[in-house]
């Protein structure tokens, strides 16, 4: 009770979303993709099968594998206006300012000739979103470094193509590494969905009116740039570069404990034991590190470090945080040679089918209603209006 109105509490089971993409237990620290747990994608699936199995709910047969593939490579160019969009942004502009309004900017040159009413047209619009968010991605990129924009190279495959469009100059040859292509394959996959996240529920908020699809992902990419979300793993290198060394790990626990500031990269809304994702992730950044000859990378020494102390702290142990996916994908990133200011970027694109699906999900169901999340009043009880000269 509120004092004023009575506060039904089932009101609250009923308002959540019902989704048959993504199961997460966070007691237990398990992430099941369709029923498939993440531990088994990363290692034996891909990113592009991963987009199929979140959008269609199965896992593709070799011929419908093929088919996909084909059709999202086929559609990796943008409209060559959309590229002036970037004309309009200082060169300085923060990656994720420009991957708003560049996706949103979408709206403008596709959202006419489709009908989501339609379920071939909403393939289309999914399609052409998985197809063209790493080329926007790269754009921002290269738009930020003053570099040429990089046409897709579709025969590249998907990954190692977005690294093409990333860091391939007119100077010189670009050859991805097989290796640092397939450990950026699977953080996307670690990336590409996770339930009703912050982002995801903008994104299924905003779809429930009947926007559209590219105006839907661009408010989602809006609300994943905050860093208690997806830009926390660019605050875990900031934090790692606060923190400097080892010596100073005890006094940076100190204040996160008189809660002058947080450990970035930690503690989660529903896992409550381990990220299963952050154990994957530290894999990933192995490997990577071991294949550059980075293993002594002082970052990375410096994330073990801090992770060890925090999970033998009882401040850390009774709050049961634990490392979540952005502890160490920043490290791994930096690896890849892609810069701080585009690892929120990276993680709106890997999530991009995520978003996608669970829109496509809403929007099929010819039950859907606008959604309208219920508050709690706590403000004033009724009064009448006091003239100025009255109020004292
Ligand atoms: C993502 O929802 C998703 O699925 C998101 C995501 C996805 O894939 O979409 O998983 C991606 O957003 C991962 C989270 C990335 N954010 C960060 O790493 C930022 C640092 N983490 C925190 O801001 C925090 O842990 C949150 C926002 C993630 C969760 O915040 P909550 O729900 O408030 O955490 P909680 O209720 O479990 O907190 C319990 C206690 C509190 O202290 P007390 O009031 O009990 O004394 O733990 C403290 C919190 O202050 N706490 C932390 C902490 N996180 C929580 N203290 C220090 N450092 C932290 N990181």
């Amino acid at each position: 009770k509120t004092g004023m109105f009575t506060f039904d509490p089932g009101f609250l089971a009923t308002s959540s979303c019902e989704s048959k993409i993504t199961f997460i237990d966070g007691d237990e620290g398990q992430l099941y993709y369709r029923g498939y747990p993440i531990e088994q994608l990363a290692e034996h699936s891909d990113y592009l099968e991963v987009c199929y199995l979140l959008v269609y709910g199965e896992l593709p047969t070799a011929t419908q594998k093929a088919e996909f593939e084909r059709t999202v490579m086929k559609h990796t160019m943008v409209h060559d206006q959309l590229t002036r969009f970037f004309n309009g942004f200082r060169r300085d502009a923060h990656p994720m300012a420009m991957m708003v309004g560049v996706t949103g900017a979408l709206s403008a040159f596709y959202q006419d000739s489709l009908d989501i009413a339609e379920p071939e047209h909403r393939k289309v619009a999914i399609y052409r979103l998985i197809s063209k968010i790493p080329t926007i991605a790269a754009m921002c990129y290269r738009y930020n470094q003053g570099l040429p924009f990089n046409y897709p190279k579709n025969d590249l495959g998907y990954t190692a193509n977005f690294l093409h469009m990333m860091f391939a100059t007119p100077c010189e040859e670009y050859t991805p590494n097989p290796v640092l292509v397939r450990a950026l394959d699977r953080i996307f996959t670690l990336h590409a969905d996770h339930e009703q996240n912050a982002s995801t529920s903008t994104v299924r908020l905003a779809g429930s009116s009947g926007a559209n699809p590219f105006a839907c992902i661009a408010a989602g990419i809006a609300c994943l740039w905050g860093p208690s979300h997806g830009g926390a793993n660019e605050a875990v290198l900031k934090m790692l570069d606060e923190i400097g060394s080892v010596d100073n790990v005890p006094a940076f626990m100190e204040g996160v404990k008189n809660k002058t500031h947080k450990l970035m990269g930690f503690g989660h809304r529903v896992y409550k034991n381990f990220d299963p994702r952050a154990k994957i992730m530290k894999q990933t950044c192995d490997e990577v590190l071991n294949e550059l000859g980075l293993r002594d990378d002082p970052q990375f020494q410096l994330a073990m470090k801090l992770e060890e102390i925090a999970l033998n702290d009882p401040y850390f142990i009774e709050r049961k945080l634990y490392p979540n996916v952005d502890f160490y994908s920043g490290i791994v990133l930096t690896a890849l040679g892609i810069p701080v200011s585009m690892f929120t970027v990276i993680f709106a694109l890997a999530r991009t089918v995520g978003w996608i699906s669970h829109w496509n999900e809403m929007i099929s169901d010819p039950g859907m209603k606008i959604g309208r999340p219920r508050q709690l009043y706590t403000g004033a009880a009724r009064r009448d209006y006091v003239q100025v000269a009255q109020r004292g």
